[in-house]
């Protein structure tokens, strides 16, 4: 209801609903949509929801999203809808959750770690906390938070 007032429904593409107010534009950056893609994109900031008190919401029309998007986002944000929307219904509305385990897409910060060392050896972390998230290296227990997974995923 609420995104409608400030942009009309979408005819193809991912609803991506319920982020965390003022989250909408790094989850844009950590899957890498810019706006240069020529999607139409639509961005809503803080706007109320009856859920979560206020809410942000990202649409992109001719573009349905991707597992390890999804993924992705899940890690950030738990809490999101991701709908899946086709000739203007809503045929797949996914409540997301982070994976348990994340393999290869972090590095352990810790240098001594052997998947720092051994070029055989690739990155492992298991899901200990989801909301605010922490992540353990599954070879060192190197704690991983938000934070420090965000600047990874940005590349800071
Ligand atoms: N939406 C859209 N274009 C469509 C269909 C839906 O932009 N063609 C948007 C709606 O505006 C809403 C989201 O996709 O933000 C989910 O739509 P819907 O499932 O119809 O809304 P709710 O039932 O309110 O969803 P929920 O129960 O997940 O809050
Ligand atoms: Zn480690």
């Amino acid at each position: 209801m609420e995104g409608e007032l400030i942009v009309r429904k979408i005819k193809d593409g991912t609803v991506i609903d319920h982020i965390p107010q003022g989250k909408a534009l790094l989850l844009l950056r950590l899957i890498g949509i810019t706006g240069a893609e020529g999607y139409r994109l639509a961005v809503v900031s803080n706007v109320e929801s009856r859920k979560m008190g206020k809410k942000d919401i990202i649409k992109v029309e001719g573009k349905e999203l991707m597992g390890y998007e999804v993924e992705l986002i899940a890690l950030v944000a738990p809490t999101v809808t991701i709908n899946i929307v086709r000739n203007y219904e809503v045929i797949e509305k996914r409540k997301i959750s982070p994976p348990r385990i994340v393999r290869r897409l972090l590095k352990c910060p810790n240098n001594s770690c052997i998947t720092n060392n051994d070029p055989e050896a690739t990155s492992e972390f298991q899901l200990i906390n989801q909301t605010p998230l922490l992540l353990s290296c599954s070879f060192c227990e190197t704690m991983l938070n938000g934070e420090q997974v965000v600047k990874q995923l940005l590349g800071e």
